[in-house]
């Protein structure tokens, strides 16, 4: 008999919240940090992992700027990509939108190119291995100023053909999406796609401010949406996509325990939720983790988890037809996978 894990880990699905810079494993981390002579502050792979305890969002922010200045080439962005695609195949994705933060790395020096292209080309060699699709998401880190944000916009001019939309990550409380309503209306000017992080620790106002100032296609988490009946309405009739990451959750305890995840309460809202993993090195697990620690904590149907897997080519930035060939592939899946060999 299939158990529920395992059915929703078979289902085909999109990722839309992952963080290529938080898909780097420790062991990729050494051998990254050796290939390119940088010395680290940690003696093994294991002294990292023991280091990923975390009680809030800027805990496991220090640690993730940390890990990522091992990036240096092009072929480190290559193998980076090519890693998280090749790992999120076998978990059954399809088709991946992938944050990076370029400030992360041109405040080191590295060139804008370097990392666009490493990324572009690892993603391209994993599409031609494996099938998976990807598109590539430019965050804003909300830390640094607006001029900044609009620096990074600029360097990714040349690069606009590979680049679907502009996302807002980072620190949360304190850097209300209203600062960068200025970039968000240029990034739309450019055509490109418009997500947020909000309400993951931040209050319901920033998810308003989200909808209303920057004008998102998709919420990234979304968590604290709930406490607002009223947006929480919104969200449901406008269909807004939220990207929620439950083993992220957990991790920097937005939830208290996997039990009290409020994915039932979303889908019980009519909230088109998705599941993500978003920083999978970090949070103890890929997309399938995550799917398999919702079914462990008993609130989730096998209904409810192909809803889930629907939702993420539904909320997928794909043209129509694209999403109704993964829709039709889910379909034949479930009706495999329930044994109705009329279908
Ligand atoms: N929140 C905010 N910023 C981030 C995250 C997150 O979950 N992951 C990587 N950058
Ligand atoms: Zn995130």
């Amino acid at each position: 008999m299939t158990t529920l894990a395992d059915f929703a880990a078979a289902l085909p699905k999109a990722e839309l919240h992952l963080h290529i810079e938080g898909s780097l494993e420790p062991e990729l981390m050494f051998a990254l940090a050796q290939r390119n002579g940088i010395a680290l502050s940690y003696a093994s792979v294991e002294e990292i992992r023991a280091a990923y305890n975390f009680t809030r969002l800027q805990d496991f922010l220090d640690i993730y700027y940390q890990g990522a200045d091992v990036l240096r080439t092009r072929q480190d962005f290559h193998d980076l990509a090519f890693a998280y695609a090749e790992r999120a195949a076998a978990d059954s994705v399809r088709h991946a939108e992938i944050f990076f933060d370029p400030q992360t790395h041109t405040d080191r020096g590295i060139d804008f190119g370097v990392v666009i292209e490493g990324l572009h080309s690892g993603l391209e060699a994993a599409r031609e291995r494996f099938g998976i699709t990807s598109r590539l998401i430019l965050c804003i880190l909300r830390h640094l100023d607006e001029a900044a944000a609009f620096a990074t916009l600029e360097a990714a001019k040349p690069w606009l053909n590979r680049i679907a939309g502009i996302g807002l990550d980072s620190s949360e409380v304190g850097h209300p999406p209203e600062k960068f309503a200025r970039v968000f209306a240029a990034a739309a000017d450019l055509g490109l796609k418009r997500v947020a992080h909000a309400g993951e620790e931040g209050p319901p106002d920033y998810v308003w401010q989200a909808l209303d100032l920057l004008a998102i296609d998709r919420l990234d988490h979304g968590n604290r949406a709930l406490e607002d009946p009223v947006l929480t309405a919104r969200l449901a009739r406008e269909a807004m996509t939220l990207t929620v990451c439950p083993l992220s959750n957990l991790k920097l305890c937005v939830v208290e325990s996997m039990d009290a995840h409020p994915m039932r309460r979303m889908l019980d809202a009519g909230l088109r939720a998705t599941v993500n993993s978003d920083d999978p090195a970090y949070f103890g697990g890929y997309v399938n983790d995550n799917y398999r620690a919702l079914a462990a904590s008993g609130q989730l149907t096998q209904a409810d988890f192909v809803t889930l897997a629907r939702n993420s080519f539904l909320g997928a930035f794909l043209p129509d037809e694209t999403i109704a060939a993964h829709l039709a592939e889910l379909d034949a899946t479930v009706a495999r996978l329930n044994g109705d060999v009329s279908a």
